[in-house]
């Protein structure tokens, strides 16, 4: 497949590394077009592709047009592909609050592919959630769900407002996350554990407990009870969560999230 990046930053690279190792492109079929001239010689040292500061140069040359700027540099990159694309060439954006409609209207183009990855697509452990215009084709959707599975998993929704929601617990949920094990390793500091040792407990009882959830088949509920003893330690420690409104927070934090979303999309 020939695939055109639009911005190699930090994700677009990230695509083009995973499309490239599970070999859904070659180097001599893919493109990538970034402003920075910085970057452009970084990612043609290190994967020797097509590289321009063209967006244009580089989108015609794709099957697949990947969007991947910045939400504030996004109006210049449809400006620079606005209804030069032709018939079946698939856009795929994954940039955060860019809806379909705007999507479509700044292109001039139907075919189009909205996706919220996830940082953890950096290593291929990411969480993508995707939707398509009703124009993209079968075939389109396999590339589409070919890519981004290349990411690590990924979800394809008909209804474009999943969108906002996977923004509000996959998108920005390995920062919740990193909070999380951030807080563990400062209190595993503060009981008197070396700060290396504590933020190793803490990052493989995060991966243990995830991957036990995983395949155990049972709820996060019926696990956590397996675990507390009545009148033991654990119990002590979920009270104090719990007084202290842990549950509240995180749907709270999340709701947020999701309000956010829904504004910035508007
Ligand atoms: N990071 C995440 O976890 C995550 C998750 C989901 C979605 N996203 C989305 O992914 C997108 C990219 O994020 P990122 O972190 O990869 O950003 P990034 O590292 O800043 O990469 C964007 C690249 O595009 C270049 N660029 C700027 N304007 C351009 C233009 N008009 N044409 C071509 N290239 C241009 C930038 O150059 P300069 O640096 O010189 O401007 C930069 O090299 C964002 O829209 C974000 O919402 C990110």
């Amino acid at each position: 497949m020939k695939i055109a990046f639009i911005g190699g930053g930090v994700m677009g690279e990230a695509i083009l590394s995973a499309v490239l190792s599970k070999g859904l492109s070659t180097a001599q079929t893919t493109f990538v077009s970034d402003v920075s001239e910085a970057r452009r010689q970084y990612i043609e040292q290190k994967y020797c592709v097509g590289l321009t500061n063209d967006n244009w140069l580089a989108a015609e040359r794709g099957d697949v047009v990947i969007l991947a700027v910045k939400p504030q540099n996004l109006a210049q990159a449809m400006t620079d592909l606005n209804g030069r694309l032709k018939p079946g060439q698939l856009v795929l954006s994954i940039i955060a609050g860019a809806r379909i409609e705007t999507l479509c209207r700044g292109l001039n183009h139907n075919y189009v592919v909205r996706a919220m990855p996830n940082t953890p697509a950096q290593i291929g452990e990411g969480m993508t959630v995707w939707t398509a215009t009703p124009a993209v084709t079968a075939e389109q959707k396999g590339w589409a769900a070919a890519i981004l599975g290349a990411l690590g998993n990924e979800i394809h929704v008909d209804d474009e407002k999943y969108i906002d929601m996977a923004t509000a617990v996959s998108g920005s949920g390995p920062a919740y996350v990193f909070l999380f094990i951030e807080s563990l390793v400062d209190a595993g500091v503060l009981i008197g554990l070396p700060r290396g040792m504590a933020q190793e407990l803490a990052l493989h009882t995060l991966l243990g407990s995830a991957h036990f959830l995983q395949k155990s088949g049972k709820t996060p509920a019926e696990l956590r009870n397996m675990v507390t003893s009545p009148g033991g330690t654990t119990a002590e420690a979920l009270f104090k969560f719990e007084k202290g409104g842990f549950t509240g927070l995180v749907i709270e934090a999340v709701l947020a999230c999701y309000e956010k979303a829904k504004k910035l999309g508007g």
